[in-house]
């Protein structure tokens, strides 16, 4: 059939399908599958499966539906092989899944596009805006009773608006950021390896960070951005710049992140993903001018059933033979 893709090609499929449940889901997060009546199998609670688990239970069942932090390896999918046709991450990133692997075994992969772009850049906004201002040192003072009433030199941080913005990776959400930056009368650059034809495109990562107030990341983790900004790019930015990262721990070197900060190579930073979560580098904790949240991006309740309830459309169209919009291309 023309419209077949991996794991679509197989034997009809069985009208009622297993399908793993690898965590605690939204509300409604998984109506699809059980308008499809589907047989779910997930445990009360909400610990992660090891990896012996998965294995194992990969073998009995057709569906994974997962969360980023479930490592569908190449082990957990040739156990699965062959009854295993999709695995659906409720995440648009998918680094926590070996998809070519997945490519190779007929295996679909699906993730969730498209429905948390404005919750993302919601939140690298705040990020923005609380690195620039210095929210949470300040905030961190009041409530630890050392304010003593205003002062003309506390807290003193840089402006963002009129700031030049520039966004690394231009997909959905790095252009969402930039509608934001748009209302704050910023200048917006982006960079991406190929040319997006649009104004303020830098072909040369190098060449953007010298130019840029703010610096925001949103690249999804691959072989190519792995360490993307290291210490040597810190120091291309300027010492007032303040680096947002909304996009994947490992972009960033997180131990030459804090020393940049320590020694004012840059001024800030907004942080929400980390090189080893839940593990925060201990220097990036201690590190002054840093914003650190716990990887909450997409973390509102009405974003959340929506990334579910997409995660478990493309799985429940993969066990019907169709191919979903949300499937990921090996
Ligand atoms: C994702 O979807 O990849 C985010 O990191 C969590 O929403």
């Amino acid at each position: 059939m023309g419209n077949r893709g991996p794991g679509l090609g197989r034997l009809r499929s069985p009208a009622v399908a297993r399908v793993l449940v690898a965590r605690q889901l939204p509300e409604g997060g998984l109506d699809p599958l059980m308008a499809a009546g589907h047989e779910l199998l997930q445990r009360p609670g909400d610990e992660p499966y090891t990896a012996d688990e998965l294995i194992g239970l990969s073998r009995e069942v057709d569906a994974i539906v997962c969360i980023l932090t479930d490592r569908i390896d190449a082990a957990v999918l040739q156990a699965g092989a062959p009854r295993l046709r999709v695995v659906a991450n409720v995440a648009v990133g998918y680094d926590n899944i070996d998809v070519a692997t997945a490519t190779e075994l007929g295996i679909a992969v699906c993730n969730t596009p498209g429905v948390l772009d404005e919750t993302t850049a919601d939140l690298a906004f705040l990020l923005i805006l609380a690195a620039c201002r210095r929210a949470t040192d300040a905030e961190a003072d009041l409530r630890a009773g050392r304010w003593t009433g205003f002062h003309i030199g506390d807290f003193l941080g840089v402006d963002v608006h009129g700031a030049t913005l520039g966004i690394v990776g231009y997909g959905r959400i790095g252009r969402a950021v930039a509608r934001r930056a748009a209302g704050f009368g910023m200048e917006v650059l982006h960079h991406t390896r190929s040319d997006t034809g649009l104004t303020g495109w830098v072909g040369e990562l190098d060449d953007l960070l010298p130019r840029c107030d703010i610096v925001s990341l949103h690249v999804p983790l691959q072989d190519e951005t792995r360490g993307l900004i290291d210490a040597r790019r810190l120091a291309l930015m300027k010492p007032s710049a303040v680096l947002v990262n909304t996009a994947r721990g490992p972009v960033v070197d997180e131990a030459a992140l804090a020393v940049a900060m320590e020694d004012g190579t840059i001024f800030a930073a907004g942080i929400d993903v980390y090189e080893r979560e839940p593990v925060v580098h201990p220097r990036l904790l201690a590190a002054p001018h840093a914003v650190l949240l716990p990887h909450i991006g997409s973390a509102t309740e009405a974003t959340r059933r929506r990334m579910a309830q997409l995660a478990s459309d493309g799985a429940a169209a993969v066990l019907r033979g169709d191919r979903p919009p949300n499937l990921v291309r090996g």
